[in-house]
């Protein structure tokens, strides 16, 4: 089973193969919020407190907003950050984050 609970809202959804936290959160009614929903803007920045290695490696333009952001702000340097518009859970378990 693929589930994410967003910690900031506590609200828990099941996401389908494929899917991205954005689509899956939307689809159960709760907007994450978001700008460009191709990985380039950062605006769905989540820290993933649990079940980073659930995901999918993230490609090169979400790999590029990252490493942008980390240089902006240092003090996210050891956190597992992503982009709820990007990622997607490949294998079974559950993933917590929290909104940034
Ligand atoms: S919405 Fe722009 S990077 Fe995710």
């Amino acid at each position: 089973m693929h589930t994410a609970i967003n910690l900031s809202s506590s609200i828990s959804v099941y996401l389908e193969e494929n899917e991205s936290l954005c689509d899956a959160f939307d689809r159960a009614g709760e907007v994450l919020p978001h700008g460009c929903l191709a990985g380039s803007c950062g605006v769905c920045l989540i820290d993933v407190k649990q079940g980073s290695e659930l995901l999918k490696a993230p490609r090169t333009i979400e790999l590029d907003t990252l490493n942008a952001i980390k240089k902006e702000k240092p003090e996210l340097t050891n956190h597992h950050i992503r982009l709820a518009c990007k990622a997607k859970q490949i294998h079974p378990g559950e993933i917590h984050f929290e909104k940034i």
